[in-house]
């Protein structure tokens, strides 16, 4: 028996019952980005595996467990992306954008990968819209509150509800360099009832305890007191301007003090938003400040802040009104008999030159059962030709909405058709 094929565990097909949805998505997040002006970008679903290492940190789950290699007969390492940030910094790089303008305001929009075990809302092959805005200078907590902004008002557009938007900060580099001090000495008296995992992260990164999924660390992890006491006067002074600034614009929060995100490269503000009915994986969007990973990688020293949402997730917590309708196809042109054919096939061609969505069925059948071919192709009008209306240089128009029919003259069909498609958009 030949096998049956199925789709990769993890993955999922986009079938063209939803792919009005997807496009309907991306349009709107494209229309609200360029309100925001950022600008797309779009790098390879691969690169050198070293890249996710440097910028995603060697102790990362998503470096350590998820990455998905891709073995080949040639030496050097590539992976799947897990995620945009690295990728676009490497371009950034590549390209010097640095030169071409102060800030680079970018997005991105496409498949992500991660080698997780999968379940409802976390994926091997999901997708991302994301944002990256990097530069000299753009150290501000306005322009966070900007994309903290945009990111909120995205998942609004789209039709998201009852989200929560959480913050924290982790300060600068010699900051985090303190938290891992404090941490540990919080951690120090628990060292023995964390997991195997964890023990090793004890050492090599002590922040990636605070995201572990087991349960005898997160109840460990739940009951520390997490504070600012970490932070320079400088860093606690951006918080505070940050959630001033949120204040000022209406924009609710919460604070997250064990917020520390599962990716090495944050400094100063992170966030995440999040939904209850997505249950255990309840992150929409997340992101943050970087200031050191395009110098870390070898580029300027520019700072940087962006979000990336999961599209899936977004999709899960949609209200069912929301959901677009599938494309309707304006017309069905049914031949009555074989000598018209060639007649009816000229017609189809100038209503598609015309930008007007028309099918025909080649094969010659009943009138009853081409009318079954326009329904099931769910065709706003059927055009009918017979030899009777060839003659008189007409054609019957059917409306599948109303039932009702009429003659048209040929020559007026475009607009009338035009007229309907603009009356329905
Ligand atoms: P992240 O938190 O790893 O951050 O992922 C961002 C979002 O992608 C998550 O909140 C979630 O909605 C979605 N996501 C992640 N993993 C999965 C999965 N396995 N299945 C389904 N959805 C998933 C980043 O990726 C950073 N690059 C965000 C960023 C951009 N930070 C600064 N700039």
């Amino acid at each position: 028996m030949t096998k049956q094929w199925t789709v990769p565990r993890g993955t999922h097909d986009i079938l063209p019952g939803e792919i009005l949805l997807w496009r309907d998505m991306e349009d709107k997040a494209r229309r609200l980005l360029a309100t925001y002006h950022f600008k797309e970008i779009r790098t390879p679903i691969f690169e050198e595996t070293s890249l996710f290492r440097r910028s995603l940190g060697q102790t990362s789950d998503v470096v350590n467990k998820q990455l998905l290699e891709l073995t080949s007969t040639q030496q050097e390492g590539f992976a799947l992306r897990p995620e945009g940030t690295a990728s676009v910094v490497r371009s950034y790089i590549e390209h010097s954008l640095d030169q071409h303008e102060g800030i680079s305001k970018l997005f991105y929009i496409g498949p992500m990968f991660r080698g997780e075990r999968p379940q409802k809302g976390r994926l091997r092959q999901f997708h991302q819209i994301g944002v990256e805005a990097i530069g000299a200078n753009t150290a501000s907590p306005y322009l966070d509150v900007e994309v903290i902004m945009l990111n909120v008002e995205l998942l609004s557009m789209l039709g998201v509800k009852d989200f929560r938007l959480k913050i924290n900060t982790l300060g600068s580099v010699q900051d985090k360099e303190n938290l891992s001090g404090v941490l540990r000495k919080m951690l120090q008296s628990h060292r023995d009832q964390l997991c195997e995992d964890c023990r090793d992260r004890f050492e090599r990164n002590v922040f990636r305890i605070l995201d572990c999924k087991n349960q005898s660390c997160r109840t460990i992890v739940v009951h520390l007191n997490m504070g600012h006491g970490h932070l320079s006067e400088d860093s606690q002074r951006y918080y505070g301007e940050l959630k001033e600034i949120l204040r000022s614009n209406q924009v609710s929060f919460e604070e997250a003090p064990g917020l520390v995100r599962g990716l090495d490269y944050y400094t100063h503000t992170v966030f995440e938003i999040t939904q209850a009915s997505l249950g255990s994986q309840d992150a929409l969007s997340a992101g943050g400040r970087y200031n050191n990973l395009v110098a870390q990688l070898g580029g300027p020293a520019v700072d940087a802040v962006g979000f990336a949402c999961g599209m899936e997730r977004i999709l899960l917590t949609m209200p069912a009104e929301y959901r677009s309708k599938e494309d309707r196809l304006t017309a069905y042109v049914i031949a009555l008999d074989g000598r018209v054919f060639p007649k009816a096939c000229q017609l189809v061609r100038r209503l598609r030159m015309a930008g007007i969505s028309t099918d025909i069925n080649y094969k010659a059948s009943s009138l009853k059962s081409q009318m079954r071919s326009a329904g099931k192709a769910g065709s706003r009008y059927v055009l009918i030709l017979g030899e009777a209306e060839d003659k008189k240089g007409v054609l019957a128009l059917k409306d599948m909405t109303t039932g009702n029919q009429q003659e048209i003259r040929e020559d007026a069909l475009i607009s009338f058709l035009n007229c309907q498609i603009s009356a329905h958009q």
